[in-house]
């Protein structure tokens, strides 16, 4: 049993500002409760919405902790009350709503998986954010199937290199933005049929050039704004536009009638205030159907860079100088 009682190293932005404002304290090592588990963390995931949580715009769910990170890889260390899934010592990774960036972390037992065999912890850390994202958005609520073309952009993302690997590995076609030629390269690389750097191309045109007219079937959605209308003039006949976040304003004017004549489905979601249980049905789709790939070698998340936690700071630059392709992820 870990001693509670020692300090550990956390990550907190008291006051919203640029990675300067990161701070690192020393906090209690948080006890696990019902149905969770206490993990000794060797890596975690940073995301662009750390990002946002630091500049004082996405700050935690109630009752969630301050210090950010959404995603670890590490030992399990304690076991709370009534959890019996993982076992003292077990190699896990996990999906929590904070807390990831320090030296232990609390997760619910039913949103960790053990880390894939043959991936390191650095790996294991930068798959449970995008991981469930994309599983959510572009297979549950999306539909994707095999033979239809996805169209993600911000395909050199995080979560748009996890949509590339996942997409190609269920039999999709792909077609990645992303806002350089370099970038777009790297998404063909990654296994994009189609990348394009969309400040030189317009991605409606060349999405329609590349399905013979048709557009594309699904569509994930980051950037809002003006995307909102030209994604709708991209989607195939019944397409479905899932929006996760909306990098170039909320707001848009939308001519309503490609929504008609081509019955698209317009829908969006977020990950991080769902309830354990919610999550717990994301993660058993996961270990049923992407686990295996995983574990095959059919996909892997794509690490750009990694940082110790005492230059989280450089880090949260990394994410920002949007120059990265793939995940930045800290070790402790
Ligand atoms: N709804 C959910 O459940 C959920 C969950 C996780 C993440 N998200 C959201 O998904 C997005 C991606 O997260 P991530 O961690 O993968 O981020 P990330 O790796 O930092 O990537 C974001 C990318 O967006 C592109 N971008 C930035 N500003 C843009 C703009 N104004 N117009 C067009 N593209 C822009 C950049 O690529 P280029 O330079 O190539 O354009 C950048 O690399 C974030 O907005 C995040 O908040 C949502």
């Amino acid at each position: 049993m870990a001693d509670q009682s020692e300090k550990m190293r956390a990550v907190v932005a008291p006051r919203p500002g640029g990675p300067e404002a990161l701070e690192i304290e020393l906090r209690p090592r948080p006890v696990p409760s019902d149905g969770e588990v206490l993990v000794r963390v060797e890596a975690a995931g940073v995301n662009r919405p750390d990002v946002h949580q630091r500049q004082g715009h996405y700050p935690p769910p109630p009752g969630v902790t301050d210090v950010l990170g959404l995603e670890i890889a590490g030992e399990v260390v304690a076991l709370g009350p009534n959890a019996g899934s993982h076992r003292l010592g077990a190699q896990v990774t996990a999906l929590v709503p904070g807390g990831g960036y320090a030296d232990y972390c609390v997760a619910h037992e039913t949103n960790a998986l053990p880390i894939p065999s043959g991936l390191t912890a650095i790996e294991a850390a930068a798959i449970p954010e995008t991981y469930f994202t994309v599983w959510t958005n572009v297979f549950d609520r999306g539909a994707l199937k095999a033979g239809e073309t996805l169209l993600v952009h911000g395909g050199a993302s995080g979560i748009g290199t996890t949509a590339i690997a996942l997409a190609k590995a269920f039999g999709a076609r792909v077609i990645a933005t992303a806002g350089s030629d370099e970038k777009a390269a790297q998404c063909e690389r990654l296994g994009a049929d189609l990348g394009v750097n969309y400040r030189k191309d317009d991605f409606v045109a060349l999405t329609l050039r590349a399905t013979e007219g048709r557009g594309a079937d699904v569509i994930l959605d980051m950037v809002g704004g003006d995307y909102v209308e030209r994604n709708h003039q991209a989607a195939a006949l019944d397409g479905r536009i899932v929006q996760i976040s909306f990098l170039k304003g909320p707001k848009a004017v939308v001519d309503l009638r490609p929504i008609m004549t081509k019955r698209l489905i317009h829908t969006g979601s977020t990950l991080r205030p769902r309830s354990p249980a919610e999550k717990a049905v994301i993660a058993e789709a996961l270990r049923a159907k992407v686990w295996p790939l995983l574990e095959a070698g059919r996909c892997r998340p794509v690490i750009d860079a990694v940082f110790s936690l005492a230059e989280v700071a450089k880090a949260h630059e990394r994410i920002e100088d949007a120059e990265h392709v793939g995940k930045v992820v800290l070790t402790t």
